[in-house]
C-alpha cells in the first residue's frame, strides 16, 4: 500500500498523558491533520503486565492504521516499552514511532547522571536504563505508581502531588541534574516536581518525539501539504469525562468520540 501525504496522524495513550505528545505534534506539524486515542476504559497501563500492554498497543495501532493513518505515535511510555515496534511497523506497513529513543536522545545532550521516573512497567523494564548504560552513561531511576492516577484524578496541582513527588524523590542523588519523566502524564506535575526540586532540569517526551515524527515525514516523503489541520478524538471510556479532563488540563478538544473496544 503506498502511503498518501495527507493520510492523519494517529497517536494513542492509556489516558489524558498522550495529549502532552499531540500538542507539541500539533505545534511542530501545523498542517498534519491526526486522530488520537485515550483508552481511558483501560487505564493505567503502568501497572499491568507488558504482554497486556503489548496486547494493546497492537489493538490501537492497528485501529488506527484500520482508520486511515499513515504514521502511528505511542504517545505513552508503559505501551512504547512494552509494544515490539519493528514487529508492529512490519505488520502495519506504517511507520510506529515509540516516545524512549528520542526522549533519552535529548536527555544525553545534558551533563551529570540522568534520573528516570516513570511508572512501574517503565521502570521494572528497565527500557531506558538499558539505552543509557549503552552511552557508558549513569542513571538513577525510581517508578512512581501514584503520579499517573493523580494526573488522572485531576489532583496535580493538589497538595496530595507535591506530598507524593516528596515522598518518590526525596533521595534522589545530588549529582543528577536532568531528570527524565518517563511517563506521558508527567508533564503535568511539572510545576510541583519544580517546586520540591527546583534545580532539575525535566525532559519529557513531547518535543523530542513531535522532532523525530516531523523527520521521518520528511525523509519518506510523506508530509501534509493541505492547511486543513484537525484532530479527530476518541475514548475507549466516557467521552465526557475525557472531555472535561482535557479541557481541565487545558487541552481544547472538539466532539469525543466513544470507541468501543472487543476486550
Ligand atoms: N502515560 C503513560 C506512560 O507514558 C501511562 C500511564 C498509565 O496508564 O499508567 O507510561
Amino acid at each position: 500500500m503506498v502511503i498518501s501525504a495527507n493520510q492523519p496522524i494517529g497517536v494513542f495513550d492509556s489516558g489524558v498523558g498522550g495529549l502532552t505528545v499531540l500538542s507539541a505534534l500539533q505545534e511542530k506539524l501545523p498542517n498534519e491533520t491526526f486522530i488520537y486515542i485515550g483508552d481511558t476504559a483501560r487505564v493505567p497501563y503502568g501497572n499491568k503486565p507488558l504482554e497486556l500492554v503489548s496486547q494493546y498497543a497492537t489493538q490501537l495501532a492497528t485501529e488506527l492504521k484500520n482508520k486511515g493513518c499513515k504514521l502511528v505515535v505511542i504517545a505513552c511510555n508503559s505501551a512504547s516499552t512494552a509494544a515490539d515496534l519493528s514487529a508492529l511497523e512490519k505488520s502495519l506497513n506504517i511507520p510506529v514511532v515509540g516516545v524512549i529513543d528520542a526522549t533519552v536522545e535529548e536527555a544525553l545532550t545534558h551533563a551529570g547522571r540522568i534520573g528516570v521516573i516513570g511508572t512501574s512497567a517503565t521502570i521494572n523494564s528497565n527500557a531506558y536504563g538499558n539505552i543509557i548504560k549503552a552511552h557508558n552513561r549513569e542513571h538513577w531511576s525510581r517508578a512512581c505508581p501514584l503520579f499517573a492516577p493523580i494526573v488522572e484524578e485531576n489532583l496535580a496541582d493538589d497538595q496530595v502531588a507535591f506530598l507524593t513527588a516528596k515522598h518518590y524523590l526525596n533521595d534522589m542523588p545530588m549529582d543528577i541534574e536532568a531528570l527524565i519523566l518517563g511517563c506521558t502524564h508527567y508533564p503535568y506535575l511539572k510545576h510541583t516536581i519544580h517546586a520540591f526540586l527546583p534545580r532539575l532540569k525535566l525532559i519529557d517526551s513531547a518535543h523530542a518525539t513531535a522532532n523525530r515524527v516531523a523527520s521521518i515525514l520528511k525523509i519518506q516523503v510523506i508530509e501534509a501539504q493541505s492547511t486543513a489541520s484537525d484532530t479527530t478524538y476518541y475514548a475507549t471510556g466516557d467521552t465526557t469525562t475525557f472531555k472535561e479532563m482535557a479541557t481541565r488540563l487545558g487541552h481544547r478538544t472538539n466532539a469525543v468520540t466513544h470507541l468501543p473496544l472487543v476486550f
